[in-house]
């Protein structure tokens, strides 16, 4: 099962290693990346079954198309290059386009309704806990009072002169690699998709679906998500959770995963060369006991 088909790469992978006999589902919440993935993998069609929806829904998915304990379960978390790039939903602080940033279009609150809606507390909060943004507070003031926006561009805009201004007077600091808006733009989009959330759920439900020395690998791309990921993979590792120091364990947890890898596995320099977007991949595998 690839839980984020997106332009069905990792899936024809899959596929091709499956053959002859294998079957795949793939789920993913948006309909470009969908109809990509249908054209990608019409070699293998009658083997590849495609659905809408989310990876939070993925028990129910798989019952509905006859895909009961799968052998592997992938998450590729985030959002893919033609996301970013070539949907036109405001994904990227580099163009100008209206300020959405929904994996699925047709459903939820856009990044719009929440920078023109949210008030100064919940805005700060939203940039500080999902972009981890030194400057949140001054960012969400300057976007309360410049409301309302409308595109990425006027957004970007924004935050590089709440930088600028922050920067002006101070000894001048090296300007660092990444563009100003990255965090604000990284954080309204865990928001708008509920995307740390949801990760919790897709792993418990991975756990409850894939079959027994089965595996699920997950590819996250920043320290929130991996960092869900790793704790949950320890955590149900282990055979007691109880809190530390307890005298006697009480907790009758069971383990329901062995890890797979041991550290982190990230890409190689060769990979960053050939592809600049995976610098910040970082994979880790369980298995189910
Ligand atoms: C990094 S891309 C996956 C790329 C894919 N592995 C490939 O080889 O082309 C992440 C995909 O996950 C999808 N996605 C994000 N959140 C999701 C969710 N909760 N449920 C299903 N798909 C989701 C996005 O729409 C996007 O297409």
């Amino acid at each position: 099962m690839d839980a984020t088909v997106g332009q069905g790469g990792h899936a024809s992978a899959i596929l091709q290693a499956a053959m002859p006999g294998g079957r795949l589902l793939g789920i993913d919440l948006d309909p470009d990346a969908r109809e990509y993935a249908l054209g990608r993998l019409q070699p293998y069609a009658g083997a590849a079954h495609l659905v809408a929806g989310s990876y939070t829904q993925m028990l129910e998915l798989a019952a509905s198309r006859g895909f009961e304990g799968p052998d592997g379960i992938l998450l590729d978390l985030g959002l893919s290059s033609a996301q970013l790039e070539a949907s036109g939903r405001g994904f990227s602080f580099l163009r100008d386009e209206p300020l959405d940033m929904r994996f699925d279009p047709e459903s939820g609150p856009t990044a719009a309704a929440i920078v023109n809606t949210y008030s100064y507390e919940d805005l700060a909060e939203v940039l500080y806990k999902y972009g981890e943004e030194p400057r949140s507070r001054a960012i969400a003031r300057a976007i309360v009072a410049s409301r309302p926006l409308g595109t990425t561009g006027e957004l970007a805009a924004l935050v590089s002169g709440v930088r600028a201004g922050a920067r002006a007077g101070v000894k001048r600091r090296r300007s660092g690699r990444i563009h100003p808006a990255t965090r604000v733009f990284q954080a309204l989009r865990l928001a708008v998709n509920s995307e740390l959330e949801s990760i919790a759920e897709g792993l418990r439900q991975a756990i409850a679906l894939v079959r027994p020395g089965g595996r699920i690998a997950v590819i996250a791309y920043h320290s929130l998500e991996d960092r869900i990921v790793k704790s949950t993979f320890v955590r149900e590792s282990r055979a007691c959770v109880c809190p530390p120091g307890a005298p006697v364990c009480t907790c009758e947890h069971v383990p329901s995963l062995s890890v797979v890898t041991r550290k982190v596995v990230t890409p190689s320099w060769q990979e960053v060369t050939e592809n600049p977007r995976s610098r910040s991949a970082r994979l880790r595998v369980a298995q189910r006991l």
